[in-house]
């Protein structure tokens, strides 16, 4: 297999406090060598060993991929009318997801397929290397499976979501629809996903009806991930705790308990500050949670309804607008914290031994990316070690 050799990288954000100065183990005049789709070498450009290919980044900055570990792209239609309301002053309720459901369901495979391959592509355009994605607009049997499959032909990191809302056809028995989703929709969707999610919510699902649904699929090997305290405080933070899940999204309503409870967990607390923006809600407080030493990833959560953004550095800058977080600290959220979220240690990282994911910025560091909001500063993207973008 050929090696590539990546120079004058101006600064490389390896997330390797081994490797490089400061908090994201930076190296100036930085230079990777590229093995098949690892990583074999890190240093400075003037030691680089001479490979097959040579790549000039011209004084770019490097940084690893993004790792998004949170969004929901197979589905169909558009939900334009109902962010229109919204920005008219209407308020988000979970509601909304019944218009895609009904899209999605009525959608064929290849439909679906292409509006997956769509935005994958989109975020990879803009740095995204790893993703993980969502069933949840099917709720029946076959069209979360469907999804799931659908999902599985474009990335590893595949989540059931029988749990988002439950299915308008069971509206007068959630517990059967409960019963539904731990019993036959699960024995299909399983094989499908590694992880089990529950949008566990007023008008959602229940602090119990979430624990059954998520032991129900960790009992069949699906490690839980939960959507937890979006709209409203509640039960979510504790339980994703209680049940040591990857992770807990959204974090948006947190009482001092449930910071303590991420503080003393391993659950990581992935923020997404693109529902925030696009519901104008509060926004999460990065702050609060990076001084009580929880790990914090942030994803974009791209979906129809609630943040209709594939875009990771459009993350970033709100997160240091709005959140209290430094650059530094969004950048290691949207990268390393992405990977802690989907227990990856794989990516999220440049070191020898690392997937080989690597994004360069026309801009001389990846302090620009919350600096210079809104431009489109990624101009190369590796992802295993073969470039995309
Ligand atoms: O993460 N919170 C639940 N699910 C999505 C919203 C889905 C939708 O509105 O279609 C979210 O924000
Ligand atoms: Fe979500």
């Amino acid at each position: 297999m050929a090696t590539t050799v990546i120079t004058n990288i101006s600064s490389l954000v390896t997330n390797d406090l081994s490797l490089g100065e400061g908090p994201l183990g930076t190296v100036q005049d930085a230079a990777v060598v590229i093995d098949g789709d690892r990583v074999v070498w890190v240093g400075t450009s003037s030691k680089a060993p001479a490979t097959d290919n040579r790549v000039d980044a011209e004084g770019r900055a490097g940084l690893p991929g993004f790792v998004d570990s949170h969004s929901h792209l197979v589905f169909a239609g558009d939900r334009t009318a109902e962010f229109n309301a919204r920005m008219s002053g209407r308020s988000y309720s979970a509601g909304g997801i019944r218009t895609t459901v009904a899209a999605t369901r009525a959608a064929t495979d290849e439909a679906l397929d292409a509006n997956v391959r769509r935005y994958v592509r989109e975020a990879l355009r803009q740095g995204t290397t790893v993703l993980e994605t969502k069933s949840g607009y099917g709720l029946t049997v076959e069209d979360e499976a469907r999804a799931l499959r659908i999902a599985a032909a474009h990335t590893d990191e595949v989540t059931y979501l029988g749990a988002h809302i439950v299915s308008p056809d069971y509206a007068d028995d959630p517990a059967a629809y409960v019963d539904l989703v731990t019993g036959p929709m699960l024995d299909a969707c399983a094989p499908h996903a590694r992880w089990v999610d529950v949008f566990c919510e007023q008008g959602a699902f229940d602090g119990d009806q979430a624990r059954t649904i998520l032991k129900a699929g960790a009992a069949r090997g699906l490690t839980p991930r939960v959507h937890a305290n979006q709209l409203s405080y509640g039960p979510g933070v504790q339980l994703a705790v209680e049940l040591g899940a990857a992770s807990a999204d959204h974090c948006t309503h947190l009482t001092d308990a449930d910071v303590d409870a991420l503080a003393s967990g391993t659950t990581v607390a992935t923020l997404l500050p693109g529902a925030e923006f696009s519901t104008r809600a509060q926004w999460p407080d990065a702050r609060r949670l990076l001084d009580a030493g929880v790990t914090v990833a942030l994803s974009t959560d791209c979906n129809p309804g609630s943040s209709f953004t594939s875009s990771m550095p459009f993350c970033i800058a709100l997160a240091v607008r709005d959140m209290g977080m430094t650059p530094d600290e969004a950048v290691r959220s949207a990268t390393a914290g992405g990977a802690a979220a989907l227990r990856r240690t794989d990516v999220g990282r440049i070191a020898p031994g690392a997937r080989a994911d690597l994004t360069l910025l026309d801009a001389p560091s990846h302090v620009h990316l919350a600096y210079r909001p809104g431009v489109p500063l990624v101009s190369a993207v590796w992802r295993a070690g073969v470039r995309e973008a």
